[in-house]
């Protein structure tokens, strides 16, 4: 009886260290209506994420025990955010000219949380959602989020998973959405990289991004028309500092205050790479979608420095709804035919 009582002690005590050293979660903080919110931590030994229930954020990541992204310590930082600091955000990335949608003749006036743009699926969007929690193992975490039909103006209810998995140094990132009717379902991962190691700005950064074209934005900073990179600051084929021609007078440049564009892709994966000379690690993005939001950080403030991040928001061409020119394949999902994305992030260090 003895003996049966040690080893069962022995066993409890050998699987909470497993679960701790391996599948740690803790509590992150409250919600207003006191809601707890907790963070999961995902690793390899390599690469290690911790990611929040409260919008499927992506709170840490490091590599070689080096932080890669920004973030804020504590919920309250996330409940006052407008950055979308490594959020999951939708049901649209990015801005929807008039906040709207027109669905075969049907007109769905969606909420403008930007001037008169709906921005990143209107003021509650994904980002601002509590997850469940589905399925949390030492390397992977599922969550999923039951959107409501008019939810934000959009038609539809959504079911969306996302699966975020490390496999070495490698992060996957996949996502599934089911509709109850014809919507728009178009998400992306909002996360600010600083590869060189969080504290200074991204400048230096040596970006590559495969894209003949980009879009450039109209008054409303949402994306109008498909513009060839040659011969401008976009062009980004071949890899150059991001601070090389961010301050040309060039009228898209001075418009959003630095790059804040869809960049069409090749199908060539990776089709982005980003290099910190500072640090030497490198960032390579491979991604099943058209089109990547580069967005160099330009509205940070306050708790961040200017420019202290960099995102690459992976997507199809957000207004392809308001402007067809700027679809690449089919812009809308439809209840028999579900959404998927997967995206990659590889890094690496010289
Ligand atoms: C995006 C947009 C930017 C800005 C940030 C949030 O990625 O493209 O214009 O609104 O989100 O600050």
């Amino acid at each position: 009886m003895t003996d049966f009582f040690i080893g069962f002690i022995i066993h409890v005590v050998f699987a909470i260290f497993i679960k701790e050293a391996f599948m740690s979660q803790s509590l992150f903080g409250l919600l207003p209506d006191k809601t707890p919110v907790t963070s999961y931590k995902i690793s390899s030994g390599t690469l290690e994420a911790r990611i929040l229930d409260y919008g499927a954020s992506l709170q840490g990541l490091d590599y070689l025990g080096i932080p890669l992204i920004l973030s804020h310590p504590n919920i309250e930082g996330y409940l006052e955010d407008t950055t979308y600091q490594g959020a999951l955000v939708g049901r649209n990335a990015g801005r929807i000219s008039e906040g709207k949608l027109i669905i075969d003749g049907h007109v769905h006036i969606l909420a403008q949380n930007n001037k008169s743009c709906n921005l990143h699926g209107g003021g509650k969007g994904f980002d601002k959602q509590l997850w469940t929690v589905k399925g949390h193992r030492a390397d992977s975490i599922e969550l999923g989020y039951h959107s409501l039909d008019g939810e934000e103006g959009f038609p539809g209810a959504v079911d969306i998973t996302v699966c975020y998995t490390i496999k070495g140094s490698a992060l996957h990132i996949n996502y599934s959405a089911s509709c109850t009717k014809t919507t728009l379902i178009n998400p992306t991962q909002h996360t600010y990289f600083n590869l060189s190691g969080t504290k200074s700005s991204i400048l230096n950064h040596v970006v590559r991004i495969d894209a003949d074209s980009f879009a450039a934005l109209g008054e409303d900073f949402a994306p109008l028309t498909p513009t060839l990179v040659e011969g401008t600051p976009f062009d980004f084929k071949s890899p150059k500092a991001v601070g090389r021609d961010i301050s040309q007078p060039q009228p898209q440049l001075q418009l959003a205050g630095g790059y804040d564009h869809p960049f069409f892709l090749s199908t060539k994966a990776p089709q982005i790479t980003a290099h910190s000379p500072e640090s030497g690690i490198t960032l390579n993005i491979s991604t099943d979608r058209s089109a990547v939001i580069f967005y160099t950080g330009n509205f940070l403030k306050d708790r961040f420095l200017h420019r202290q991040g960099l995102c690459f928001e992976t997507q199809e061409c957000s207004n392809a709804c308001f402007h067809p020119s700027l679809a690449r394949g089919a812009v809308f999902t439809e209840p028999d035919k579900p959404y998927t994305q997967h995206t990659v992030w590889e890094f690496s260090k010289i």
